[in-house]
């Protein structure tokens, strides 16, 4: 199985998991919640016939006992009588029953508390929100005992939702911290075996070329073009060294026209491949990028051949290259008219082992964003693409500045 249906399925497994849990959390806590409301409600029910007990007998011990009853219950509640004035309430914040006001003699010193109607009005609504009333009959009136959830049930209901968002932060930390430090790893791995390529490459290549003088001389045979065809192959065995040795460190980037990077490239690619397929070069030849020449070859090379692989026959590679003043950025679209790729795939063609070719290594195309996103600060990604018609992929390098003096 291919490493990224692996990791898709890790994926989906891991989520459905994680959806368990959380659903399981969140139905026990909700079964908690029901329980504790039920009895609350009954705790509101006993508080209240308590009082009703309370003003109808003058027994100080069963009266203790009621209190003693009455306090052991914890729910907030406010009783009113059936045309809507509070007779009673309890479980509400001291802090908040009474506004403190200046005795009316205005005596330094002497404050008189007063109910603080708003408060125990806001409260009411708060609890007519939450619960159907208790009804109670008492001295020939009607009780309409109303409570709201106590702190405790109310924490109670956030905190799954609380615990949750804890545990998710906690995982999507750990999760960013491991994939960087997996991600400067593979970095790690990259490099130095780019790095170790050029170096193993340089000495054979160096030898090639004086062999190939030598062979020269030997047999005095400076226009052969054998040989001529030999010396071309090893110049670009040096290429590839070169390119390799490039990104195993930070290349310097020098002021391009784009224009004439790709045209150069262009040139020298599509006499190496079937007359099938036709270039076509346009846009803005005065944008100036900053470009490492190599690199960018390699760039090219990578998407032209992706092209060319898709095209399967007759067909057409067309450049294109455009600005945007404002953003200072030079766009490079280069399109084929190729199999194409289908939607759910444009970001994936850029992951590393991602190949729908018998013989190829899925490493083009992420070798190609690595280039041009680490080496030249810059974007590439799947601009659009129809299967059957064609794609476009989009580089964008940062434009410099304009070339007034060949612009003008
Ligand atoms: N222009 C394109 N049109 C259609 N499909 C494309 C195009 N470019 C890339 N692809 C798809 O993306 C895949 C990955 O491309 P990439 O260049 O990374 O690897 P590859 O070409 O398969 O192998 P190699 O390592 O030799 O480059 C290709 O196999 C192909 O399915
Ligand atoms: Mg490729």
């Amino acid at each position: 199985m291919n490493p990224y249906q692996q990791k898709k399925r890790w994926k989906y497994s891991l989520l459905t998991f994680a959806v368990v849990i959380a659903s399981g959390s969140l139905l026990y806590t909700s079964y908690l919640v029901r329980n504790i409301a039920k009895s609350e409600r009954t705790r509101a029910q006993v508080w209240a016939m308590s009082m009703k007990q309370v003003l109808a007998s003058d027994d100080n011990d069963f009266l203790s006992y009621v209190f003693a009853v009455r306090d052991s219950s914890i729910v907030p509640a406010i009783v009113t009588n059936n045309r809507g004035d509070i007779q009673l309430s309890r479980g509400l914040d001291p802090t908040k029953t009474f506004i403190k006001l200046e005795a009316e003699d205005n005596t330094p010193g002497k404050i008189h508390k007063k109910y603080d109607i708003a408060y125990f009005k806001a409260e009411l609504a708060n609890m007519k929100k939450q619960h159907t009333p208790i009804k109670l009959k008492v001295l020939d009136t009607e009780w309409l005992v109303y409570y709201k959830d106590s702190d405790l049930l109310t924490q109670l209901k956030y905190f799954p939702y609380i615990q949750l968002s804890v545990i998710a932060i906690f995982l999507l930390l750990a999760y960013t911290a491991f994939s960087s430090s997996r991600k400067s790893e593979q970095d790690q791995v990259w490099v130095g075996l780019a790095k170790e390529t050029a170096h193993q490459l340089g000495t054979p290549i160096s030898s090639l070329m004086a062999w190939i003088e030598l062979m020269k001389e030997k047999f005095n045979a400076e226009d052969d073009p054998l040989i001529g065809e030999m010396e071309n192959d090893v110049k670009r065995l040096e290429i590839v060294a070169d390119r390799f040795s490039k990104i195993g460190s930070k290349p310097q980037l020098e002021e391009h026209k784009v224009y004439d990077v790709v045209k150069d490239f262009v040139d020298y690619f599509k006499i190496r491949v079937s007359k099938n397929i036709s270039f076509e070069l346009t846009g803005n030849p005065h944008l100036l990028a900053g470009i490492n020449v190599p690199l960018f070859d390699w760039v090219l090379e990578n998407l032209m051949k992706n092209a060319v692989n898709a095209i399967e026959g007759k067909g057409k590679i067309k450049v294109d290259i455009s600005g945007n003043k404002i953003k200072k950025q030079v766009f490079i679209d280069i399109s084929d008219t190729g199999k194409g790729i289908p939607r759910s795939k444009f970001d994936t063609v850029f992951q590393p082992g991602y190949t729908t070719r018998k013989r190829g290594w899925g490493l083009g195309l992420s070798l190609t964003k690595r280039m041009v996103e680490n080496y030249h600060d810059g974007q590439i990604f799947v601009r659009d693409s129809e299967m059957g018609k064609g794609t476009t992929f989009r580089i964008i390098l940062k434009n410099i500045r304009h070339d007034k003096q060949t612009a003008a």
